[in-house]
C-alpha cells in the first residue's frame, strides 16, 4: 500500500484529516509532508499498525488515545486511558489564570490539584518558568502518564500521589484544579463515557463534590494572598460560589466564560 492508497483507504472510515494523521503516525512524515511522497510504500509493519489504528477509530476509540498524543496549549502531551484527554475549555483555564498570577504573583507556587495527564501544571510550569510547580492525583496511572509528559520536558515539578489534600504538606500561591465534575446520572457522549477513567469524569450525585470536598479544606493548603482557580460544569457557577462562601472569607469571586459563551472557570481571590 502507497501513502496515496492509504490516504484513500482511511478515507473510507474516517475523516481525511484523521486519515493523514494516522499516516503521520505510523511514517513519522508531517501531516503537511505527507502530499511530498504519495508513491512512497508503507512497509508491511507500517501498514499492519495504520489499519489497527483504523479498526481503533472504527471502534469509536479517541483519535487521542491511538495516536497517545494531544496538543494542549500549545505543548504536544502523551495521553492514554488512564487519563482524561485534556480539552479546549480547559486551555482557557490555563490561559485565564496565567494572566491573572501574572498580576498578582512573582515567583508563583502552584498546584495543580486533580492533574490527570498534568496538562495544566505543565503548561503554567512552561508558560511562567519561575513557577514552583506541584501536580497531583488520586491515580497512580495517570502519574505515571503526567510523569512522562514532565520528563519529556525536562521540567522540575513536584509529582505527588494524593487524595485531594490527603498528602499535601505545603502552602501555595495559587491552586488550579480541574476535578471530575459530571453529574453521577448525566448523560455523556458514548465515546467519552466508553474511553475515558471514570474517575476522571464523575462528581457525585450533584457534580460538586469535589468542589465541596477541596474548598472545605483549602484554606490550610493557601498563603495569605491566593488565587484559586476553577474549571466547572456550564451550570455550577452559583452552587460552587456558595460553597465558597461558606468556607471563605475576604474573597472575591470571578466566573468567565468560554469563547462559545459558558460559564466554565471560576476564579476566587484572596482580597
Ligand atoms: C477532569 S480530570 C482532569 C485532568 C486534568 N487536570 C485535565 O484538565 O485534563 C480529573 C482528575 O481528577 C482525578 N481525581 C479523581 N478523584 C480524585 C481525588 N480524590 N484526589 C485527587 N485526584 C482525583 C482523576 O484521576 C483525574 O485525573
Amino acid at each position: 500500500m502507497t501513502i496515496e492508497e492509504g490516504i484513500i483507504f482511511g478515507k473510507k472510515y474516517l475523516s481525511s484529516v484523521d486519515a493523514k494523521i494516522l499516516l503521520s503516525m505510523v511514517t513519522g512524515y508531517d501531516t503537511l509532508e505527507l502530499i511530498n511522497y504519495l508513491n512512497k510504500e508503507l512497509s508491511t509493519v507500517e501498514e499492519d499498525k495504520f489499519k489497527k489504528m483504523i479498526d481503533a477509530r472504527k471502534n469509536n476509540k479517541p483519535l487521542q488515545y491511538i495516536t497517545n498524543s494531544v496538543n494542549f496549549y500549545g505543548i504536544e502531551l502523551y495521553v492514554d486511558e488512564n487519563v482524561l484527554i485534556p480539552r479546549f475549555e480547559t486551555e482557557e483555564l490555563v490561559e485565564n489564570s496565567i494572566k491573572i498570577i501574572n498580576e498578582r504573583f512573582t515567583n508563583p507556587k502552584v498546584l495543580d490539584l486533580c492533574c490527570g495527564s498534568g496538562a495544566i501544571g505543565i503548561s503554567i510550569k512552561t508558560k511562567i518558568p519561575t513557577s514552583i510547580v506541584t501536580i497531583s492525583d488520586i491515580s497512580s496511572d495517570a502519574l505515571k502518564v503526567a510523569n512522562i509528559n514532565k520528563n519529556k520536558y525536562n521540567l522540575d515539578i513536584k509529582v505527588i500521589n494524593s487524595d485531594l489534600f490527603d498528602k499535601i504538606n505545603e502552602k501555595y500561591d495559587c491552586i488550579i484544579s480541574n476535578p471530575p465534575y459530571i453529574r453521577n446520572n448525566e448523560e455523556i457522549e458514548e465515546i467519552v463515557k466508553n474511553n475515558e477513567p471514570s474517575i476522571a469524569l464523575y462528581g457525585g450525585e450533584n457534580g460538586l463534590l469535589y468542589y465541596e470536598r477541596i474548598l472545605k479544606d483549602i484554606k490550610k493548603y493557601l498563603n495569605e494572598k491566593f488565587l484559586i482557580a476553577f474549571e466547572i460544569g456550564q451550570d455550577q457557577s452559583e452552587s460552587i460560589k456558595k460553597i465558597a462562601n461558606f468556607y471563605l472569607n475576604n474573597i472575591e469571586i470571578i466566573v468567565k466564560k468560554d469563547l462559545q459563551e459558558r460559564d466554565r472557570m471560576l476564579f476566587i481571590l484572596s482580597k
